[in-house]
């Protein structure tokens, strides 16, 4: 006999947004905790990351999944647990515009949504990058005032380390005109401060004019850029950071070699300066369809270097786990995870109380289950996205009609195979590489 699944009490605004997301067919933006099943050791190994990168190391994974497996659901799992960890997190999605390498703004486009989305525990959904500033700026001031040293100063001397790294002077330098303008109620000042760390000045002139320094973030200073910003986040009293991309996709679907080749180029010194420890309080995370990393003509591994570095550990195979290597492998949900993953559903629809379910808990999932089975087969569980999406409908009808009894509605669903993610659809990227179709597995 198994035992249900309990959801702590969640509260109807909460509940409405988690499911109304997963019946949009997204992956919810809080309180994923309530409804998450199975990765117990890739969440283990991410929580190991997380402490070594709060302990002053360093991390890189990469997450491989085929559509469906789960890959933005386990980062946002990530996201949370370095929040939990006191680490700070940044995460955006590759799209055509937004890359590791460009040479037409794409770099910093990816800044600058990465930057967009610091989140920290307080602030888990993001826009946090002020409230970090603000708080390296609160504890300066705190210290000024018991040692009698100025502000100024003080921020010379604790962003003093930035220094060494590139692009570490001028943001120094931006951080002591955040607390100028602070400090004389200039607005603007404080704005523009915010604007250069959220590398959204487009070119040097402006920022020269605004703030007088004489960089901006750019296509070339991403990577040195992030680690600007996790050796900050230490300074302000965090952990550290985790970088979080997804839609690694976007990479291989490049059709230029060269542009293709240069952004596997970054992933490797991602990649290099994690693994060889040149990085510390930093982690990143990559998501990415097995075709990204074992593609030999499009892939990591169409990447020499890369492909050494992330090449399967001979030993582990199948039944043989290996979670300390960087390539993280998701499979499909199992049959068990997906029958307590539409438990946890069912709960989560009735507030936590499982007295009020509108089927019972442990034979409405399971006819569902098998209607949907014998539809389409297994590709219920391989493509989870439109299975649990159609759940939640028919959760929703059963509530509107409960003169209904729900063995009937089941019977009637129409089940439809989720091939979103047929990549042989997808066009081909114009032969620059840059009019690419944005797609999202
Ligand atoms: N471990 C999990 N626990 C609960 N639900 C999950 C889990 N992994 C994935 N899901 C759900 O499955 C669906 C597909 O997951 P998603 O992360 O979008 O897949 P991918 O990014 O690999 O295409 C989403 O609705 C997500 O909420
Ligand atoms: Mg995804």
């Amino acid at each position: 006999m198994t035992t249900s699944p309990s959801v702590s009490t969640i509260r109807p605004r909460d509940r409405d947004a988690l499911i109304q997301a997963l019946r949009g067919g997204v992956v919810p933006r809080a309180g994923i905790h309530h409804i998450q099943v199975g990765r117990f050791e890739e969440v283990r190994a991410l929580l190991e990351d997380c402490r070594r990168i709060a302990d002053g190391g360093s991390a890189f994974r990469v997450v491989i999944g085929e559509y469906g497996a789960g890959k933005t659901f386990f980062l946002s799992l990530v996201r949370q647990m370095a929040l939990e960890s006191k680490l700070v997190t940044v995460h955006a999605d590759l799209t055509p515009g937004r890359r590791l390498h460009g040479t037409n703004g794409q770099g910093r486009a990816l800044y600058s949504e990465l930057a967009k989305n610091m989140a920290t525990r307080t602030k888990p959904d993001g826009g946090a990058l002020a409230s970090v500033v603000e708080k390296f700026i609160a504890t300066t001031r705190e210290q000024s005032e018991q040692t009698g040293t100025p502000v100024e100063t003080l921020i010379k001397q604790r962003l003093a380390s930035l220094t060494e790294l590139t692009n570490g002077y001028d943001f120094a330098s931006v951080v002591a005109s955040y607390w100028k303008g602070f400090d004389e109620g200039n607005e603007q000042l404080k704005q523009d401060a915010l604007r250069w760390l959220r590398g959204e000045f487009t070119t040097k002139t402006e920022a020269r004019t605004a703030l007088g320094v004489r960089t901006i973030v750019d296509d070339d200073t991403v990577l040195e850029m992030l680690k600007v910003l996790a050796r900050f986040t230490q300074l302000a009293g965090f952990s550290g950071m985790v970088v979080c991309i997804d839609e690694m996709v976007n990479i291989w679907k490049m059709h230029n070699t060269k542009a293709r080749e240069a952004n596997w180029e970054r992933v490797l010194g991602l990649c290099n300066d994690a693994l060889q420890g040149n990085a510390s309080g930093i982690g990143f995370v990559l998501g990415g369809t097995p075709d990204v990393l074992m593609d030999q003509r499009r892939g990591m591994y169409s990447y020499q270097a890369l492909q050494s570095r992330l090449a399967a550990n001979s030993f582990a195979k199948e039944g043989v786990k290996d979670y300390t290597h960087p390539v993280v492998r998701l499979s499909a949900l199992t049959n068990e995870d997906f029958y307590v993953l539409l438990q946890k559903l069912l709960l989560v629809h009735a507030l936590g109380d499982a007295a009020k379910t509108v089927m019972p808990i442990d034979a409405g999932p399971r006819s569902f289950m098998e209607h949907c089975y014998s539809r389409i087969g297994e590709a219920t569980f391989r493509t989870p996205r439109t299975t649990i999406k159609t759940f939640l409908d028919l959760l929703a009808v059963l509530e509107q009609n409960p003169d209904k009894t729900w063995n009937e509605f089941i019977e009637a669903i129409e089940v439809k195979r989720d091939d979103g993610g047929d990549l042989d659809k997808v066009p081909e990227a114009a032969a620059d590489g840059d009019e690419l179709t944005e797609f999202k597995l």
